[in-house]
């Protein structure tokens, strides 16, 4: 029986996947999207795929395999109804970020997973598993920073306003009601996932948190914004050791202000910083060490080799591949998912309440 790739949604992000399927030698790729202008973009793209107008009649098509995977590619409002729809009717379901719009819909997708005894999987991880995070765990777990005193993590853009500045056609990502908030639900979801893979914290408290947005006489006047652009929090991680770090953690895509994009972590006995984001200059990815030197610190940087890392945009489809067939991979699970949303959720709501919020895996 031949595997299928069924891709819920033709848009932007639809088209990675289908290239990722391709890489996967899938045999038979089926879309849905009511959009009759994305079918048409996606078919001569894609000229092997199964096209469909609703993803009902596609579900309809035949019985699902075991090893179906179904990729929900549309905007988060509709992600728990389509990941849902796709494990009642028999698949594996693999979904875009943000998994939902708030915890209550991912409880909802993760429970309709245990049901169906089939896999989950989400696309937080795009940038996950790549050699610099490797090493980073390893050269952790040897001790080269003995015990860490501070985490700090900033990615601030002046103008890189997912809806206005990158892909203005997609306006729906500055509607809160479709996709659930701004840029914590649109990349730190990624930052989560990546610096969590390394650190593998067992709890989180969220001592405070903020939220805000700016004006610009570049914004839209044909919608309405109510996400923001900019957020912070403090938080502390509680370590596998049972140590407690605190994390100091900044992202924004519209501000004011300085570029500066900056992950670092100080220790006792040393200090560290790796590159988590590309462009992966001559396909080189970075890992810096800060090493006591008497009256001064010498900085090492190691170069690691991208050459045999999927690209970020193929890396979800296909760790999740290797998962749906039993083998190793980078593709992260249900309770994993949960408690990385928990804590993106945990921002929003210490924003809002202003009272600290503690999540446990
Ligand atoms: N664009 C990116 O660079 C990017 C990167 C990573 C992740 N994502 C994520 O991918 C998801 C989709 O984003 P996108 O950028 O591809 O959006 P998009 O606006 O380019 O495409 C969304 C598609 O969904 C289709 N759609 C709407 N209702 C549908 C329905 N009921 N059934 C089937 N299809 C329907 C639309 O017609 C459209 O073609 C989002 O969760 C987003 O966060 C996007």
């Amino acid at each position: 029986m031949k595997q299928r790739i069924l891709i819920i949604g033709a848009g932007a992000i639809a088209h990675h996947h289908a290239a990722a399927a391709r890489l996967l030698g899938c045999e038979d790729l089926l879309v849905a999207d009511p959009s009759a202008t994305a079918r048409a973009k996606f078919a001569s793209d894609f000229p092997e795929a199964r096209l469909f107008e609703s993803a009902s009649d596609m579900f309809a098509d035949g019985p699902a395999g075991p090893k179906d995977i179904a990729v929900i590619a549309v905007p988060p409002w509709l992600h728990a109804k389509y990941s849902i729809g796709a494990f009642d009717a028999g698949l594996n379901v693999l979904c875009e970020k943000p998994l939902g719009r708030d915890i209550g819909e991912v409880n909802d997708i993760i429970a309709a997973a245990v049901r169906s005894g089939r896999l989950l999987g989400d696309c937080s991880n795009r940038f996950n598993d790549q050699p610099a995070m490797r090493r980073a765990r390893e050269l952790i777990g040897q001790g080269a920073l003995g015990p860490m005193s501070l985490i700090r993590m900033t990615n601030r853009h002046p103008r890189r306003r997912t809806g206005i500045e990158y892909q203005p056609e997609s306006r729906w990502f500055l509607n809160r009601e479709m996709a659930g908030g701004g840029v914590f639900m649109d990349w730190s979801v990624y930052d989560i996932a990546m610096l969590f893979d390394v650190l593998r914290p067992k709890g989180v408290t969220i001592k405070s948190a903020s939220v805000s947005s700016i004006e610009s006489s570049n914004d839209p006047t044909d919608v309405p914004i109510d996400v923001e652009f900019h957020g912070i929090a403090m938080m502390e991680l509680d370590l596998p050791n049972g140590q407690q770090v605190p994390f100091i953690y900044e992202r924004a895509s519209g501000v004011h202000g300085l570029t500066s994009s900056e992950l670092s972590i100080d220790g006792r006995n040393g200090g560290m910083s790796w590159q988590w984001l590309p462009p992966y200059e001559e396909g080189m990815t970075t890992v810096t060490r800060y090493i006591d030197a008497g009256a001064s610190v010498e900085e090492r940087t190691e170069r690691l080799s991208m050459k045999d890392q999927p690209h970020f945009h193929h890396q979800p489809l296909v760790a999740f591949a290797k998962r749906v067939a039993g083998k190793p991979s980078a593709s992260l699970d249900e309770n994993t998912i949960r408690f990385n949303f928990a804590l993106i959720a945990g921002m929003y709501a210490v924003a809002q309440s202003g009272k600290s919020f503690r999540v446990e895996k």
